[in-house]
């Protein structure tokens, strides 16, 4: 298991994360996250418990030690009390990020592979403005899947958000901006967004790719304020 991993370059130093590209035999069973994963497939199974250890280790990077952690009934990962943090996996990468909820308001991670997203897929989850980005994106550099940087982001952004506020975000209720050279994103919502009392403006975004994966992390710090009118 790898510590910080590629993530550390897009999270503040507070995030304990862990991170791995192996899925190998787990020492034990905990009861609530077997119940989940009790009749998906093999793949699965491993793919889910190596990113619960992943999780494990990366809360005694704050101190929590022997915690399990269920999922609740979005799917969202439901972490010890006082802690925010996110997980993802793909082929070849399964990843875990936790804060401190005093330090952290929120926390969203994502990895995919650097390819090109599915025919059709892009059509669902950008919006005009998105699409329109795209060109420029590709003209600072053609070697990046951006449309799939562009999913990434989103599907951080999701988790970062969903556990806080309890609201759904569509793709197209969500617009990413993003910046080619710095590798960081901002996200702008519908204005419905702005009653959970978490503002859009305060989402930090940064977005890497390495070794033929995208990287995406998204974070509100504890001291962000929300100024936006209600
Ligand atoms: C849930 C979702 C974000 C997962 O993303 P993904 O790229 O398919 O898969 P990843 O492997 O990166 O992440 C999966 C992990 O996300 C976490 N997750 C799932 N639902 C979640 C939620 N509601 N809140 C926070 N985290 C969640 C889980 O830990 C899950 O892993 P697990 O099932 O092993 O515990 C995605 O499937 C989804 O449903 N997206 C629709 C919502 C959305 O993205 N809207 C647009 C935002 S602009």
């Amino acid at each position: 298991m790898v510590v910080r991993s590629e993530f550390g370059v897009l999270l503040p130093e507070c995030v304990s994360i862990v991170a791995t590209g192996e899925d190998r035999p787990v020492a034990r069973h905990w009861p609530l996250e077997e119940a989940v994963i009790k009749h998906v497939s093999p793949e699965r199974r491993v793919e889910f418990r190596t990113t619960r250890e992943c999780a494990r280790a990366a809360l005694e990077g704050l101190g929590y030690t022997g915690v399990e952690i269920p999922c609740g009934a979005h799917r969202e990962p439901i972490w010890p009390v006082g802690v925010v943090g996110s997980l993802t996996h793909c082929s070849g990468m399964r990843a875990a990020a936790v804060a401190r909820s005093t330090k952290l308001r929120a926390l969203g991670i994502d990895v995919e592979p650097d390819s090109t997203l599915p025919s059709g897929v892009l059509d669902v989850i950008a919006t005009e403005r998105e699409v329109d980005m795209l060109p420029r994106l590709r003209s600072v550099d053609r070697t990046i899947s951006w449309d799939r940087v562009l999913f990434s982001a989103k599907e951080a952004v999701f988790k970062a958000w969903f556990p806080v506020t309890g609201q759904w975000i569509n793709y197209p209720d969500c617009c990413l901006d993003i910046d080619p050279v710095s590798g960081s994103f901002s996200a702008h919502f519908v204005d419905d967004f702005r009653r959970s009392g978490v503002s859009a403006k305060d989402l930090v975004g940064r977005w890497s790719v390495r070794n033929g994966m995208v990287f995406t992390a998204a974070h509100i710090l504890a001291t962000s304020l929300d100024e936006e009118p209600h």
